[in-house]
């Protein structure tokens, strides 16, 4: 069982990583570069990934990979007690961090909502926590001055018009119906929402799988890089104007078919691009949800600053996961870990928020720009102790460790910056240089 379960992760990591989405390019919908401003200044998120899949602890596509029965698989709702679950715990844990934004998932593949829904009785409300957890945690991201996000994912795995959507239309447009209400319903009652986190509303992902029925043809499969071009649609336009009457500022994720605000890159990281973009990836574990293994997996502290300063070097943002365990409660050692990254952040924080990406090496590390500064990041100092950057219109007045302000030396002329004797005394995972201009 177990290595069919890591077998069917790994195909949806293929699929989720490989599919070349298809995405409506319409730019009247993109919000204008001011209100982008703060996302692209946010630099890190927390990503939370909670629903019935966590009770089983095997990762959020456990009903899928398992291939459980619909029917039962709901039971689980009967189990949702979530004893210790607490808003302002899970952002007190994006606060520890340093993280400026969350993403909760409102409704993942499944189909269980965490939040109260008109749409269906498979909500939080109606299992024994009896909470609309959702709403809690926007609550408490509003008093805590965290900006809000919220996680849907427009496919459902109970609709077979979800993977046959030309064989099974009426469920198909029911479940797109359900879309509609629950987006709608995410953001007309619980005040201002900040990013809208679709996933897996793209046409790729209908017909899952790209196994497709056609009458004349038959069973056929179209290829994971081809569009699906059957009758069902999403209209991600439609969907997307309705968003914006609702929540006119909220910044929106690519998955719905439509290009998103920004783009999203999962797991790895697929090259610099000039649109804004995020690296969501998960701290630890094979999934996203909880797995029973997951306090053991959880990443080193040095992997985590290393893709954070990679990420912000190149002008992104860092969309970091955990999946609480089945009580609500985030496991210790990511807690641990994210408090680590935060203390990392409160330290050198003015070199990550608020800039923009300058260049990046892997063999050394990169650079951000603030106004009146560049960083330099130096993830692995070169051994003759020289980092070259390029020339530079603007006149450097000093170059210092930020750890303790004491002062490099450089050379500033026609043909770069050359900042040498860069020691790494005391072995710091990112040694940030800050160099002030004139
Ligand atoms: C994929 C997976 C999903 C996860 C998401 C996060 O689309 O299907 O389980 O929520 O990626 O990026």
């Amino acid at each position: 069982m177990k290595r069919k379960f890591y077998l069917i992760v790994l195909f949806a990591v293929i699929i989720g990583t490989n599919i070349q989405s298809q995405t409506v390019s319409d730019s009247t919908l993109l919000l204008p570069q001011k209100d982008m401003q703060w996302w692209r200044d946010a630099k890190f998120g927390l990503f939370i990934h909670f629903g019935l899949y966590s009770i089983l602890g095997e990762g959020e596509w456990v009903m899928f990979a398992q291939q459980m029965d619909i029917d039962e698989y709901a039971k689980l709702k009967d189990k949702f007690t979530v004893d210790k679950f607490s808003g302002k715990k899970w952002v007190d844990v994006a606060k520890l961090a340093g993280c400026k934004y969350m993403v909760v998932t409102a409704r993942h593949h499944d189909g269980f909502s965490l939040f109260d829904t008109k749409f269906s009785d498979y909500n939080s409300i109606n299992s024994p926590v009896k909470k609309d957890l959702i709403g809690e945690y926007i609550e408490a991201a509003r008093q805590a001055n965290m900006k809000i996000g919220i996680y849907y994912s427009p496919l459902d795995w109970r609709y077979p018009g979800f993977f046959f959507p030309e064989m099974y239309r009426t469920s198909a447009e029911k479940m797109k119906n359900q879309t509609y209400t629950q987006v709608r319903e995410l953001l007309t009652n619980y005040g201002k929402v900040d990013i809208l986190w679709y996933d897996g509303g793209e046409d790729n992902w209908l017909g899952f799988g790209g196994l497709m029925w056609d009458g004349s043809k038959g069973w056929h499969t179209r290829g994971y890089d081809k569009p699906y071009t059957g009758k069902f649609s999403w209209e991600p336009l439609k969907i997307n104007k309705m968003v914006r009457d609702l929540q006119p500022k909220i910044v929106i994720s690519q998955r719905s078919g439509w290009m998103g605000d920004f783009t999203t890159y999962e797991n790895s990281f697929r090259g610099r691009t000039k649109r804004p973009f995020e690296l969501c990836t998960t701290i630890g574990g094979p999934a996203w949800g909880w797995t029973t293994d997951a306090a053991s997996k959880v990443m080193n502290l040095d992997t985590c600053i290393r893709l954070l300063v990679m990420v912000v070097c190149q002008d992104g943002n860092l969309l970091l996961n955990v999946g609480p365990k089945p009580d609500g409660e985030i496991e210790p050692e990511q807690v641990q870990r994210l408090k680590e990254i935060g203390e990392f952040l409160s330290k050198y924080g003015e070199s990550i928020y608020n800039t923009r990406g300058g260049i990046y090496d892997a063999k050394w590390g990169g650079t951000t720009l603030a106004n009146n500064a560049m960083y330099v990041h130096v993830l692995k100092t070169p051994l003759d102790g020289t980092i070259q950057l390029p020339p530079d219109t603007k006149k450097i007045a000093s170059a210092t460790y930020m750890r303790d302000n004491s002062k490099i030396i450089f050379v500033q002329s026609d043909t770069g910056i050359s900042l040498t004797n860069i020691v790494n005394k005391q072995n710091e995972i990112d040694l940030v240089i800050k160099i002030t201009y004139k």
